[in-house]
Parts: C-alpha cells; sequence; structure tokens
C-alpha cells in the first residue's frame, strides 16, 4: 500500500514535469516565429492542470488533489506555503518558487471559482467497522480523545468555509490520510496556530485510516460552495480563519 502510493508520488509528477518543460522549449521553439502568446488565466494554469485537471476537478491519480471551489484564500494560502517551504512536495515547491503574492492570488481566485463536477465518490475500501468510526469521528468527534468534530469547522455538508478551510468531499482517501500523516509528522505546516496540527496529533494512525475512508466515500452536496464566513464558531483557533 506504502510503495504503491509513494512510487506514484514519485513517478507521475516526473512524467508531467518533463510534459511540462517538454511544452516549454516546444513554445520557445515557436515564438521565434509567432506572435507571443496573450497572458490569459487559461494561457497561467497550462502548467497546472496536467496535474490538478483542465478546472482543478482533480485527476484519477489517487494523489492529485481537487482545487475546484475551495475557498480562494485557503488555496493561497497553500501556494505560500509550498512557495515559502512550510509544505513539502518538490514539483509545487519548484513551480511557485518564483511567482509573486499577486499572482498567486489571481490563480488561487482562478481554481476557487471553477465549478467542474465531483468524481463519482469512492467505494468504501476498508470494513464497515473502520468506514462507522470515520464517520462519527467526522461528524461527532471522540469527546474522550479530545477530537473535536471535523464537521464543526469543514461543515455538515463538508464544503468548507469562507475564507480559509477547504472542503473535504472530491478528495482521495489516499491523498487525506497523507496530509493528515504530514501534519502528525511536522512536514506540513499551516500560519499559527496550527489548529490542524493539534488536530491530527490527537488521531491514532486507525484513526487517520477511517476518517479517509468515510470521506472519501461521500458525495458532493447539490450546492458544494464553502459555508459564509463566520457562520461556525471553530471548537479550536485557527491562524488561517479571522477571529
Ligand atoms: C506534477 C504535478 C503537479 C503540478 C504540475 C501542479 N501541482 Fe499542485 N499539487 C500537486 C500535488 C501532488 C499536491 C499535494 C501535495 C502534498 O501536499 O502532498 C498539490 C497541491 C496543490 C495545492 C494545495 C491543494 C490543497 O487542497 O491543499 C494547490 C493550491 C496547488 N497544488 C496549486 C497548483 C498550481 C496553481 C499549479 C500550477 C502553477 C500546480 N498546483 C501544479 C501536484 C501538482
Ligand atoms: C478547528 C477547526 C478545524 C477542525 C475541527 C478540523 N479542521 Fe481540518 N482544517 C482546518 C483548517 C483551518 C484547515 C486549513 C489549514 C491550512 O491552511 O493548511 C484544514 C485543513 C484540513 C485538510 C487539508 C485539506 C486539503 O485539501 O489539503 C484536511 C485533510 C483536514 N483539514 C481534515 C480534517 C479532519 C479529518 C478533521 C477531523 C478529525 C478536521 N480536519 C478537523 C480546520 C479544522
Amino acid at each position: 500500500m506504502e510503495l504503491r502510493v509513494s512510487s506514484r508520488r514519485i513517478f507521475r509528477p516526473l512524467l508531467a514535469l518533463l510534459l511540462i518543460g517538454g511544452a516549454g522549449v516546444f513554445s520557445a521553439a515557436q515564438a521565434q516565429t509567432q506572435p507571443k502568446a496573450p497572458d490569459t488565466m487559461e494561457a497561467r494554469v497550462q502548467g497546472c492542470t496536467a496535474c490538478h485537471g483542465s478546472h482543478g476537478q482533480g485527476t484519477d491519480n489517487d494523489y492529485f488533489p481537487r482545487l475546484a471551489g475551495k475557498p480562494a484564500d485557503y488555496l493561497y494560502n497553500q501556494l505560500q506555503n509550498f512557495r515559502e517551504g512550510r509544505r513539502k512536495y518538490p514539483p509545487m515547491n519548484y513551480l511557485v518558487t518564483y511567482l509573486s503574492d499577486d499572482y498567486l492570488h489571481q490563480i488561487a481566485t482562478y481554481f476557487s471559482q471553477q465549478r467542474p463536477p465531483y468524481p463519482q465518490p469512492a467505494k468504501a475500501a476498508a470494513s464497515d467497522d473502520t468506514v462507522k468510526r470515520g464517520k462519527q469521528i467526522v461528524l461527532n468527534g471522540d469527546p474522550s480523545k479530545n477530537i473535536p468534530a471535523c464537521a464543526a469547522c469543514h461543515g455538515k455538508a463538508l464544503t468548507g468555509m469562507e475564507p480559509a478551510i477547504p472542503g473535504l468531499v472530491g478528495l482521495h482517501a489516499d491523498y487525506i490520510s497523507a496530509q493528515l500523516g504530514a501534519w502528525r509528522s511536522g512536514t506540513r505546516h499551516a500560519i499559527a496556530p496550527d489548529c490542524m496540527h493539534e488536530i491530527a496529533t490527537r488521531l491514532t494512525d486507525e484513526d487517520v485510516s477511517a476518517v479517509a475512508a468515510w470521506l472519501s466515500t461521500q458525495p458532493a452536496p447539490q450546492n458544494p460552495v464553502p459555508a459564509p464566513a463566520r457562520s461556525m464558531k471553530t471548537p479550536l483557533t485557527c491562524g488561517s480563519e479571522p477571529q
């Protein structure tokens, strides 16, 4: 399982980068004979869509996350996190190294406004008990371990909250468990106080597999937009949310 994920994490991105690199050479050669292409948003995000899908819907690869419809400030925070090294994934770190705040903000806004359909929810890939435990944690938390309900911040419909809490629908189980693992091991950080670090360190490996299994089987709601800002009182303080 681990091996499967890690080989995909290494080889697919490399392939995509080669494709992007190849496209760069092609357009450089082309530029000598043709006028410069206009600097449209579609042109700017071309290097992103190989992995994140033409409208940020994600790709069949279990590890390339959906961007579409997540709150703009959430996406912007992540692009800054990759640029400043608070999140580590070499192709992402490399791609945003030299991009300005203004440019990143425009890209974040663009993907937040995309509304491609959601993928078919996954079939449960874990035992009934595991999936049930996942549902319990997401909707009600586990007071005995001081774990708040995920839905208290990510919303009952799991579509997140403006301006900076992401939706959790439309993500693959592998991606969700990798992110929770990254918070536990300290390779992913958010703006302090990092509430997700607090929460992830209260989860066991079994809890992580359970929430990832249940979340990945959830269909998107009819109107998959993030809840309005401040419509939920978050049980912990998160640095990325205005108080
Ligand atoms: C080589 C494949 C690849 C390319 C190209 C790529 N990404 Fe990513 N991106 C990923 C992967 C994989 C992750 C998740 C990394 C992790 O944290 O483990 C990610 C994460 C992200 C996130 C955070 C998503 C979230 O929900 O937290 C954003 C935002 C993002 N990418 C935007 C972009 C933009 C904008 C571009 C183009 C400039 C781009 N990506 C190009 C693979 C790619
Ligand atoms: C106190 C509010 C709060 C609670 C409770 C909470 N989260 Fe979060 N979560 C956040 C915030 C804020 C972010 C964005 C962090 C950042 O900027 O990187 C986030 C991000 C995430 C992400 C990253 C999504 C992506 O696209 O990369 C995952 C996965 C996640 N949370 C899962 C969970 C799970 C599972 C639970 C319940 C066990 C949970 N969260 C409970 C506030 C919360």
